[in-house]
C-alpha cells in the first residue's frame, strides 16, 4: 500500500508555481492576484480565508480579503462583485460559502465574471469543463486528478466509483474521470445496495460527508481510495477542541488499498493547489 500524499505532492506544485511566477515578473507580467470575499464570522470559513491568503503569498501572489458583516444585503454584496470583475487590477475571485442564509448563493455564484470565476462554480465553467474544453476546474477535483497523475495511477478502462453527488465535487470528479477514460458510477444517498457498487470499484472517491462511512469490508483489494472527507468531530484532547474525520475507514482501507489517502494531508492540500493553479491559469488565459 502507498499512501497518496497530498503534503507532499501540493508541496512540489506550490514551487513549480513559485518559480513561474518569478519568470512572470521578470518577464514583465502580471503578478497573478486573487481576492476572496468573507461575509460574516463563520469559523472554519475564516480558516479556509486565511490559509488561502498564507497559499497566494507563499507563491508569491498578490491577494486582497474584503471581509464584509453577517447584515450585508444580497444587492450590497452583488455591488461588490461588479466592482472586482471591473477591476483589472485582480485575476481571480472567490465568494467563500456557505453565505448567511438571506443571501442567495446561486446569484452571487453566477454574477462572478466567470474570467475570475477561479473556483469553477460558474455555470459556464461547468458547461466548458463538460465539453472537456479550457476552464476554470473546481478546485477539489482539479486537485484529485493532479494527484492521481503524480502517482501515475492508470484510469483507462477503470471502474471508478464516487460516492457523494454535490455540485463542487461528485458531479465535477465524475466528468474528469470520464475524460480520462474511466468507467465512472455515482453512489448517492438514494442508491440501493451501495456496499455492492463500492466493492466493484478500481477507484473510489468518497466525497459524503460522513464520517468513515466507506469500510475496508466494502472495497476491493487493490483498490485506490481517495477520501475527501473532512468533518469536524469533537475531540476535547485536541487542541482546538475536534479532529477531523475522513469518509474512509483508514485503518481498514488500507489494509486492502493498493494506493489511499490520509486525512488530513491527502486531498485537502491538493484542493489548495487547485485554486493556486486556477489563479496561475487566470492570468494565461487572458
Ligand atoms: N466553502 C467550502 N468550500 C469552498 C470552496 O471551494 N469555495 C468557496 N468559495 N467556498 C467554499
Amino acid at each position: 500500500m502507498q499512501i497518496l500524499n497530498g503534503n507532499e505532492v501540493s508541496k512540489s506544485i506550490r514551487e513549480q508555481i513559485k518559480q513561474e511566477v518569478i519568470k512572470l515578473k521578470a518577464s514583465g507580467g502580471k503578478t497573478p492576484h486573487l481576492a476572496a470575499i468573507l461575509v460574516g464570522t463563520d469559523g472554519a470559513s475564516m480558516t479556509y480565508v486565511g490559509a488561502k491568503e498564507k497559499d497566494c503569498m507563499e507563491v508569491g501572489f498578490d491577494s486582497t480579503v474584503l471581509r464584509f458583516p453577517a447584515t450585508t444585503t444580497e444587492d450590497e454584496l452583488l455591488a461588490e462583485v461588479e466592482k472586482i470583475n471591473n477591476n483589472p487590477e485582480i485575476d481571480g475571485l472567490i465568494v467563500q460559502l456557505p453565505l448567511p442564509k438571506h443571501i442567495k448563493e446561486k446569484r452571487i455564484t453566477e454574477a462572478i465574471s466567470y474570467k475570475k470565476d477561479v473556483d469553477g462554480f460558474h455555470p459556464m465553467n461547468v458547461g466548458l469543463m463538460f465539453k472537456g474544453l479550457p476552464c476554470f476546474l473546481p478546485a477539489t477535483p482539479f486537485g484529485i486528478v493532479k494527484l492521481l497523475e503524480h502517482y501515475k495511477i492508470d484510469t483507462t478502462g477503470k471502474h471508478c466509483v464516487i460516492v457523494g453527488r454535490s455540485d463542487i465535487v461528485g458531479k465535477p470528479m465524475s466528468i474528469l474521470m470520464l475524460q480520462k477514460n474511466c468507467t465512472v458510477s455515482i453512489c448517492h444517498s438514494k442508491t440501493t445496495d451501495i456496499e455492492a457498487h463500492i466493492q466493484r470499484a478500481d477507484i473510489v472517491i468518497a466525497a459524503v460527508g460522513i464520517p468513515e462511512f466507506v469500510k475496508g469490508s466494502m472495497i476491493k483489494e487493490g483498490a485506490v481510495v481517495v477520501d475527501v472527507g473532512i468533518t469536524r468531530v469533537e475531540d476535547t484532547t485536541a487542541k482546538n477542541g475536534f479532529r477531523l474525520k475522513g469518509d474512509v475507514e483508514y485503518a481498514s482501507c488500507a489494509e486492502k488499498a493498493s494506493f489511499i489517502t490520509p486525512v488530513p494531508g491527502g486531498v485537502g492540500p491538493m484542493t489548495r493547489v487547485g485554486l493556486l493553479l486556477n489563479t496561475l491559469n487566470a492570468i494565461k488565459m487572458k
